[in-house]
């Protein structure tokens, strides 16, 4: 058991995203987490690199000289595996911002037999022991034919998950969501790992 003061027992989610710190919370507060989960919105540094794990890694060494506690971040995407060749992949959040879910669709042109996956990657830096650790999450599904549901963000109305067939990730709750998701599986890995080493 490694010993902590108390202010240590905070851990910091820096993300600007208020979908995925609530994400985050809803497992972090079922799983009884011997951490204060807190989100810090702090201006990140995004490169444009050929793997999430990357982009993470490189965002992670930006915030490290910000924050003092230990801290996490995550960085998802979303690829079209068929008829798309993985895209948008890396590039999720710009295409989100310019042709946006409508864009992917028109894409795809209500192509039968669509794959696509979403990827998830948490890079944690863990003070306690000055280092950093990667946890993944992958969830595969496909792509809706057209946009259904309120909830979630950003790709959630067009993507519908193998293990929930009938629905799209917006149309689920977020306790639903996070069971299977991506996120869901990435935060999990992550709790597992700060429970072993408290
Ligand atoms: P980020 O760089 O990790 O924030 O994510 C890249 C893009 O994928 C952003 O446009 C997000 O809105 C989107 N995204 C990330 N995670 C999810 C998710 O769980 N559902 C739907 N879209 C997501």
């Amino acid at each position: 058991m490694l010993i902590m003061k108390k202010e240590e027992n905070s851990i910091y989610f820096v993300t600007g995203n208020k979908n995925k710190f609530s994400e985050a919370l809803e497992v972090f507060t079922k799983e009884r987490v011997p951490y204060d989960l807190k989100q810090k919105d702090i201006d990140t540094m995004e490169i444009q690199a050929e793997t999430l794990k990357d982009v993470a890694l490189f965002k992670l060494n930006s915030v490290k000289p910000k924050i003092t506690n230990s801290f996490f971040i995550e960085d998802a995407g979303f690829f079209v595996d068929i008829p798309l060749n993985g895209f948008p992949g890396v590039y999720s959040s710009y295409v989100l911002k310019t042709i946006g879910n409508d864009g992917i669709l028109k894409l795809i042109d209500e192509y039968e037999g669509s794959k696509a996956h979403f990827s998830a990657i948490i890079s944690l830096y863990f003070k306690p022991l000055d280092s950093i650790i990667f946890f993944e999450g992958y969830i595969s599904g496909r792509v809706s034919r057209d946009m259904r549901g309120e909830g979630g963000f950003g790709f959630d109305p067009i993507f519908i998950p193998d293990s929930i067939p009938d629905k799209t990730f917006a149309e689920l709750s977020i306790h639903r969501k996070n069971r299977i998701s991506h996120r869901g599986q990435a935060i999990k890995k992550l709790i597992l790992f700060l429970k072993k080493n408290h």
